[in-house]
């Protein structure tokens, strides 16, 4: 029976759910010292000195690394580059006595027990001679600029060159809609923290567990930074309990643990805690203005989508917020632009759909509103301006049912129960609404490396550097290389998260199954090639090469399909091989000259209901499902567990989450969990997700475009849309408060 398709649970879920799976921050020897970051209380400027007297005699304090004597590290920003680095200069930790941003990590206390050292901490002495700064966008727009060009370009496209005349054909058009949108900061805040266990053994290797979302990525960073050798660092992240952005690139935990594990001779763990969790990276603050021009039948003529989004003083981090406007919709006269402000904020971070969720909040919900204003119902107005074709780019798409999504999304979800007038619907005290909003997200895929191996047992090895940061790409490589072999999932072992395995990418934008499980075909294919080849120099066997499509694998063997009584056992193999387990390792580099022809993407139709009490001001989503098109679904439940999740983070985007920023102190001012809002069991009601057929043949071999992150991007807008419907009042910024709507 084929794995691919079958609903199977996480393999490693047990291990999960009774404690037993061991993270970064759990990895236990003897001797282990704790390490404690301290972190800047000024914005900007330069530190005078640092006491560390009384801290150092407190008993099992080992040692305070600061500026003044941290060990000897690399000269050039190349150095502190790691695979997801926007163009700039790398944040370098105690570098120097300049201060870039609010709790920039200065010193680190090592200690025998952590709560030494956290005690220790507590109690330097840090002068400083603090300067102006600003951390405030809305007050900086006339700063905007255009973002530098990086490598990182090539994954983030800036926008397409102006097409037609926007403001012309904009004056021209018979309705219009101007509108703009604004959301603040969020950080991430995933279940595990931020952690570093970094092993010491003898000879200055380095066993380093971390927290991230590329094994390799972090190896390159430590070696590069500190000047060590591959083959002395091997970073190994077993289990990583939610990243979502914040582990694709080496954070200053990584720096801190390794740092203090070379100098101590040592091993060393760095945990952040969650107000650290606040102290680097995080999703931009981000002003956008719409402006859409329509015939009376609904046709979009006219399209300006405008953002403009923070940055650091040090890098150009870069999203693509505007492109998605014109994928999406095929207007003749378009203006889209983009631009960055640097601030005194420490340098944003990919969250979740990054761009793709800031971006389609402001079109969707313009595309929303323009319904209304035509009296067309919003799922009719996508309809009518279906792009066939991605205008953007002028590509064809290599697939698209998002046609398919709408249509069985609105049928399930029951869209034409909706009343087209706001506040016409109620369900006791309650205003109920309707909305809906498009997804899309890229389908990208990147090279990657695997190794197969068969052992004697017939037992099928494969590994990769991956990490597998929650999403379940253990679980669904399994099943990949499984049906390469027509073996079942238990004779396959799938190894991954350790740097000295095959090559992997970091884990994210939504492109690990192409990349990875397109490296895990190809070991698998050469795999077999290398068997047929060892059976068909083996007397007995007429296992030729070219017999290689009739030939099948069958329990402890292999089998020619025409004539079965013709096999070759894998021990047998094994034996020709002189006892060792045959091995093929591949790269697999996507054809970058075919795939450039088309725009891949996954695309999703979100549907929500909310009630909204107007005497309290509050917002129920009660009902949302999400019908999703992202190619070939490997595995339907690990699948919709990621739908469902990102749909939560929507509903947390759009009602909840935000870092409030008090802009004369340039510090967050909600950096926990009670101030930093989250939806709790008690907010979810009623979530669905479906998958729609979708044939592709050109994203890669396997037709999976990926689902990581198509699911939030069209929940925030929908939510808005609903709410409009429930209540007449069209709220522009997120998270949507009480007060905005009593
Ligand atoms: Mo995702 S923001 O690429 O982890």
């Amino acid at each position: 029976m084929p794995q691919i398709g079958q609903p199977i649970s996480r393999l490693e879920g047990h291990l999960k759910v009774t404690g037993a799976a061991k993270y970064a921050g759990e990895f236990n020897l003897e001797g282990l010292l704790y390490g404690y970051v301290v972190n800047s209380t000024i914005v900007r400027g330069k530190i005078l000195s640092i006491d560390t007297g009384s801290a150092m005699k407190i008993p099992g304090v080992v040692e305070i690394f600061t500026h003044e004597n941290r060990p000897s590290l690399a000269w050039f920003d190349i150095q502190y580059s790691d695979m997801d680095a926007p163009p700039g200069s790398p944040f370098r930790p105690l570098y120097d006595d300049e201060v870039k941003y609010y709790a920039q990590p200065i010193a680190l206390v090592v200690a025998e027990t952590f709560e030494t050292a956290r005690y220790a901490a507590s109690i330097l002495k840090v002068e400083y001679e603090a300067e102006e700064f600003d951390s405030d966008l809305k007050k900086n727009i006339e700063y905007a600029r255009d973002p530098k060009m990086g490598l990182a370009t090539m994954l983030k496209p800036l926008p397409p060159k102006p097409k037609g005349d926007f403001e012309k054909a904009f004056e021209e058009s018979d309705v219009q809609v101007s509108s703009a949108y604004w959301h603040g900061t969020e950080h991430h805040n995933p279940m595990e923290m931020h952690a570093t266990t970094t092993f010491y053994e003898r000879g200055g290797k380095l066993t380093i567990f971390d927290k991230t979302q590329g094994t390799v990525n972090s190896q390159l960073y430590a070696c590069n930074v500190f000047g060590l050798s591959f083959s002395d660092v091997r970073v190994i992240a077993p289990y990583v309990g939610g990243a979502f952005g914040s582990g694709l690139r080496p954070q200053y935990q990584l720096f801190m643990s390794v740092m203090a594990a070379i100098e101590l001779k040592r091993s060393v763990r760095v945990t952040l805690d969650r107000e650290q969790m606040f102290s680097f990276g995080h999703r931009p603050p981000t002003l956008q203005r719409v402006r859409l021009g329509a015939d009376k039948n609904g046709k979009v003529t006219a399209m300006n989508h405008a953002a403009i989004a923070e940055t650091s003083q040090f890098e150009d981090y870069t999203e693509v917020v505007v492109n998605w406007s014109n994928m999406l919709y095929p207007a003749e006269n378009t203006l889209l632009e983009y631009q960055l402000v640097p601030l005194d904020v420490y340098s944003p971070l990919d969250m979740r759909a990054p761009g793709g969720s800031t971006g389609v909040h402001a079109i969707e919900s313009a595309m929303d509103e323009l319904s209304y204003k035509l009296g067309i119902d919003p799922l009719e107005l996508r309809l009518i301006n279906y792009a066939e074709r991605d205008m953007a780019e002028d590509k064809p798409f290599s697939s698209k049912e998002l046609r398919e999504c709408y249509r069985q999304g609105a049928e399930k979800f029951g869209w034409s129960a909706r009343k087209p007038e706001p506040r016409s619907m109620k369900r006791g005290n309650k205003l109920v609404g309707y909305g809906m909003a498009t997804g899309i997200w890229d389908a990208m895929t990147v090279p990657s490396r695997a190794e197969a191996e068969l052992n004697k047992d017939g037992k099928l090895k494969v590994n990769c550097a991956v990490s597998d940061i929650g999403t379940g790409t253990f679980t669904v490589m399994t099943q990949i290389a499984a049906d390469e072999f027509g073996l079942s999932i238990e004779d396959v072992t799938f190894d991954y998260g350790d740097s000295d395995m095959a090559f992997a990418p970091i884990e994210g934008g939504s492109f690990t199954v192409s990349s990875v499980g397109s490296a895990v075909v190809k070991a698998c294919q050469s795999l077999r090639k290398k068997l047929i080849q060892k059976a068909a120099t083996m007397e007995n066997y007429s296992l030729s090469e070219d017999n290689e499509g009739t030939i099948r694998f069958e329990k402890d063997r292999i089998v020619l399909s025409d004539s079965p009584a013709i096999s070759v056992s894998f021990a047998d193999l094994i034996a020709e091989n002189s006892g060792r387990a045959i091995k093929a390792s591949t790269t697999s580099i996507p054809n970058v000259f075919k795939l450039k022809k088309y725009t891949r993407a996954a695309h999703a139709a979100a549907f929500v209901e909310v009630e909204v009490d107007e005497e309290l001001g509050m917002v129920n989503v009660t009902r949302a499902l999400t019908a999703v098109a992202a190619g070939k679904i490997i595995n339907p439940k690990t699948a919709k567990s990621q739908i469902v999740g990102s749909m939560i983070w929507g509903i947390s985007k759009a009602l909840r989450e935000e870092t409030i920023s008090d802009h004369r102190f340039g510090k967050y001012m909600n950096e926990n969990l009670a101030e930093y809002h989250l939806p709790v069991h008690a907010d979810i009601y009623d979530l669905d997700a479906i998958f729609v057929e979708e044939h592709d043949d050109i994203v890669n071999p396997l037709g999976a475009k990926g689902l990581g992150e198509i699911g939030i991007v069209g929940m925030a807008p929908a939510i808005a849309n609903a709410v409009y419907h429930a209540t007449g009042k069209r709220v522009n910024h997120l998270p949507i408060h009480f007060d905005d709507l009593v």
